[in-house]
């Protein structure tokens, strides 16, 4: 069964458009308000989340045998192996999608920036990436692509230290830290209580891998006045002192019809931020050729900002009914995944 919710709630929505001046009602999820008012528009946008297919953060660090990343060509779906490192495979077409079949190394893979976040690792096999994530610390992706761990908040720590290692043994290049602390239902933190997870847990790792911030929404402000989105970031990095922060991750959601919103948002972000950007969940929403429409003008757009280090669409699932790049069990594409794997 699929438990699906919509996380804009209204309070949420009503800070951002206070944020903006604007009214504090809104449409129904996915309705299009704020285009061009560059960063922050009256938001409106909805998701719904596979609850079911998502992974349990309080055990991230034993679900699976172990990290997988860039295994030897062979088997579809990678698992877990330290060995694997010593082979760049590469399972992908030479196409120009960049350098994925050397990112064991550290230094590999400049150029590629396209991934996705994924629950079941088969569903990443047909899709034309270099990266992916699980919000967990270990797991599988297909071959060729650059597993990246993830601590997505306390209580998965378990694990996590471990796992972490073996990812980047095995070709992770970077880390990312929690997701979504600045909103209730996920990794839910302040600032200053990641800042302390990621001195304990996140920083020794700097000398080994890329550590990528916490991965914020594109909120403003939550109902009870603490900081959302880019501000909790900058709460964040002044509370991290000595941390490394090589990059940091945002994600953004709003109708597919407001493209004006989706550049303004980032471009604004990153001169503030003055970092290179991880945008690791995004989603125009809409009826799916909205959805693909937005891709198609997303994707280019991403790949041409040279600050855009890496990006990952929501929509690795096949059961998701509104973010669904997957129709069937062996990992093939619907025409939205096929949509988000052939942009460039
Ligand atoms: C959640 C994950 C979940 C994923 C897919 C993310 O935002 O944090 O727990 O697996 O969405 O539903």
């Amino acid at each position: 069964m699929i438990a699906a919710y919509f996380w804009w709630d209204s309070a949420r929505r009503a800070s951002l458009a206070d944020e903006q001046g604007q009214t504090s009602e809104t449409d129904s999820a996915g309705s299009s308000a704020g285009a061009g008012n560059g960063g922050g528009g009256s938001v409106s946008a909805a998701r719904t989340r596979p609850d079911s297919e998502g992974p349990d953060h309080s055990q991230t660090g034993n679900q699976s045998p172990g990290t997988a990343v860039n295994s030897p060509e062979g088997s579809t779906v990678t698992s877990s192996s330290n060995n694997a490192a010593s082979t760049a495979s590469n399972g992908q077409s030479g196409d120009g999608e960049g350098e994925q079949g050397s990112n064991n190394s550290p230094a590999a893979s400049t150029t590629c920036k396209k991934g996705v976040g994924y629950n079941d690792a088969k569903y990443t096999e047909k899709l034309d990436i270099c990266w992916g994530y699980n919000w967990a610390s270990s797991g599988e992706i297909k071959q060729g692509a650059m597993y990246v761990p993830m601590l997505w908040e306390e209580k998965s720590l378990e694990g996590w230290s471990d796992n972490a290692k073996k990812a980047i043994e095995a070709g992770a290049t970077h880390i990312l830290g929690f997701n979504e602390p600045d909103l209730a239902e996920q990794a839910h933190m302040s600032p200053s209580k990641a800042a302390e997870l990621w001195k304990s847990e996140i920083e020794s790792f700097s000398s080994s891998a890329k550590l990528v911030s916490p991965a914020v929404t594109n909120g403003v402000k939550a109902e009870d006045g603490s900081p959302m989105g880019v501000p909790w970031l900058h709460e964040f990095i002044s509370a991290c002192d000595g941390c490394t922060i090589d990059a940091v991750a945002l994600h953004w959601y709003d109708s597919a019809e407001n493209t004006d919103y989706f550049t303004a948002y980032l471009t604004e972000a990153q001169a503030k931020l003055m970092k290179p950007i991880w945008l690791t969940e995004f989603m125009g929403t809409g009826t799916p050729e909205a959805q693909k429409k937005f891709l198609e003008f997303a994707v280019p757009w991403l790949e041409d900002q040279d600050w855009i280090e890496r990006y990952a669409a929501f929509g690795c699932f096949k059961d998701n009914e509104i973010a669904n790049f997957i129709a069937s069990d062996d990992g093939s594409l619907n025409e939205l995944g096929q949509a988000y794997s052939g942009a460039k």
